[in-house]
């Protein structure tokens, strides 16, 4: 997590470092600062708590006119987010500033041994080792030192560093945790993604794990922090439109998000399918030979969070058309067991971030125990999209809220794609692939549908915010989607506790907790588990239970049992938890707004979880 930006050139530092906090806000946001090398050679600093206006308006009066300066957003792993944890962190004499996403692991033994040495140290947190370490062992140059400092340390990184003792750059580092220099003109800039810097140049270099940037005005190089020898690397074009990093015409980025789905939805799919004849083309896998896709006998799909639901979408659509065994782990968990792979078996990485740390840790295992290792990422470039043998881009284009939506919207569509790619290359009938890519191509236009519900489940929101706790049931392909619906409503709108469950289990326990003040949320549209569902709201229903239901239009009956009724259109079982889960989205996001929540910047969450 936590969010880091550099900017060297011919502009003010401060300008660029705000616009880039701002955008990387999604990291992290319970401390900010920026440290900028003046011209006279002065490194001025502020640092503040909370979100980046309170940064803003202590910068008023502390104002820098220099052209280099690094800046960070946090959020916190060792010691409160207080002033003195802020980043960045400095040496004992304020010549060397640092700051760092990720966790520096052996930061307690390097902490002993420099206070031993007479390092004096102001905060909590394992970062500000880094800063005493150069100071302890500077020679020659602030790379030299870096790389010299670095084969101390354990752990996981993203950093900046500048420093009076060798002013004209900014050096950097990676290993485990994002970081991206872009080109500019007589300017280069540095940030922990893509987005932070769009709009203000277009060539990015993607640092890899182990290497240390020096970056200066108008040059850049790249050395491997393992062998010292420089590294050439390819700039790649960034196709990113800064629009879509801004929030419009809309007060939230989450409802943005929401809204952009029809359109996310044609980028996911745009010239992957041939509906008339069933097919689907995903560029991304056909690099690899066919017959090892044939030959799978086992997926696993890795995923944490909002994701991890995709999955278990995915895992239903996959096994009922693919005919393929699937299991959904969560990386987390994945990660330290002894998981049985083999060449067979496939494991697909699900992530918008491309970043998180237990999916990418749970990869490389299986990776080492020879699993073929695909991916279904957002973000163009990052390590996971690198990490496996291929992948699948979601081109959902920027999330910048920190619950997700449309993202989660287009996993579950990609993972309908390949369950069409790979069941075609099995057994599944030309009339199936026909009926499911062509209901594909009318989402866009059913989704349009769902989201003219807005002023109803924002007035639904109205009604139901005063209640404490909230149950989200569903069955088979709408399982996940209760947990999504709850797991969303806990996200954005933290007051209220709610609970997604499998509908058949609500006997096994959670009908305990209904009464007249335990609304449910029950996901029911016209499909194989209609009945059952049905029974279980009469459970809710004899126990005075309230009920929101999401059902199929033009069921009229369900207005006997439900208190309030979302429509959805009608569309294939499999595809209906696509359209199941955004009123469930808009349900959370004005539930949030609501209760007077910030609803794109959560307390405690953090977009992009790249710590354990
Ligand atoms: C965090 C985010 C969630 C996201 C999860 C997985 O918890 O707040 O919105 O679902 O991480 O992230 P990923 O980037 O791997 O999809």
């Amino acid at each position: 997590m936590c969010g880091i930006a550099g900017y060297i050139g011919k502009n003010q530092a401060s300008g660029f470092l705000l616009d880039a906090l701002k955008r990387l806000e999604y990291r992290g946001y319970d401390s900010t600062g920026i440290a900028v090398l003046g011209k006279e050679n002065t490194l001025n600093y502020v640092r503040s708590v909370g979100k980046i206006n309170a940064l803003e308006e202590k910068m008023k009066e502390r104002q820098s006119d220099g052209c280099i300066g690094i800046a960070h957003t946090r959020w916190a792993t060792h010691g409160y987010p207080s002033e003195a944890n802020a980043h960045p962190h400095s040496d004992c004499n304020e010549n060397i500033f640092v700051v760092h996403n990720g966790i520096i692991e052996n930061y307690k033994i390097l902490k002993k041994e420099l206070i031993k040495n007479g390092h004096k140290f102001e905060s909590d947190t394992d970062t500000e080792v880094i800063a005493h370490l150069i100071e302890e062992h500077f020679k020659n140059s602030l790379e030299e030192t870096m790389l010299n400092v670095l084969k101390f340390i354990e752990g996981a990184y993203a950093l900046a560093v500048i420093s009076k003792d060798d002013p004209e750059k900014i050096v950097v580092a990676k290993k485990s945790s994002p970081l991206v220099i872009c080109i500019g003109k007589n300017e280069n800039f540095i940030a922990s993604d893509s987005s932070a810097i769009a709009g203000y140049a277009d060539k990015v270099i993607y640092l890899d794990d182990d290497e240390l940037g020096v970056v200066t005005k108008d040059d850049y190089k790249i050395i491997s922090i393992t062998s010292n020898n420089k590294v050439q690397k390819n700039c790649c074009k960034m196709d990113l439109d800064v629009a879509k990093v801004q929030k419009g015409e809309y007060e939230h980025f989450l409802l943005k998000e929401i809204f952009e789905i029809p359109e996310v939805i044609k980028n996911s799919t745009r010239g992957r399918m041939i509906p008339d004849q069933g097919l689907v083309k995903l560029g991304g896998l056909e690099v690899l030979d066919q017959s090892k896709l044939r030959n799978i006998n086992r997926i696993i799909i890795i995923a944490c969070g909002t994701a991890s639901f995709a999955g278990l979408v995915g895992e239903y659509m996959l096994e009922e058309y693919a005919g393929i065994p699937v299991e959904v782990e969560l990386g987390s968990e994945f990660r330290y067991r002894k998981p049985i792979i083999d060449s067979k078996t496939a494991v697909i990485a699900v992530s918008q971030s491309g970043e998180t740390a237990d999916t990418l840790a749970s990869l490389s295992e299986a990776k080492r125990k020879g699993a073929l290792t695909l991916g279904i990422v957002n973000t163009v470039g990052s390590t996971i999209a690198r990490e496996t043998d291929a992948g699948v881009y979601n081109h959902a284009g920027p999330e910048i809220s920190v619950a997700s939506t449309k993202a989660f919207i287009s996993q579950i569509t990609v993972l309908a794609l390949l369950t069409v790619y790979l069941g075609r290359i099995r057994d599944m009938s030309l009339v199936t692939g026909k009926r499911i890519t062509e209901e594909i191509d009318e989402l866009p236009c059913l989704i349009e549908k769902v989201l003219e519900n807005d002023k109803q489940i924002r007035d639904l929101a109205k009604k139901y915010s005063k209640y404490k706790n909230l149950l989200f049931m569903g069955r088979k392909y709408n399982y996940p989607i209760a947990e999504e619906g709850a797991l969303k409503l806990k996200e954005v709108a933290y007051h209220i506790h709610a609970e997604g469950y499998a509908g058949g289990e609500m006997k096994h326990g959670p009908i305990a907790m209904i009464d007249e003040n335990f609304p449910s949320i029950f996901i029911v549209p016209s499909d194989s588990v209609y009945e059952k569902n049905w029974s279980n709201m009469e459970e809710v229903k004899a126990r005075r239970g309230k009920i929101i239901a999401i059902a199929t239009e033009g069921n009229e009956e369900i207005k006997d049992i439900a208190d309030d009724v979302i429509y959805i259109p009608k569309t294939l079982e499999i595809l209906t938890p696509i359209l199941a889960a955004i009123p469930l989205h808009l349900f959370a996001a004005y539930m949030g707004i609501e209760l007077g929540l910030d609803i794109d910047r959560p307390r405690n969450l953090a977009k992009s979880v790249t710590v354990e």
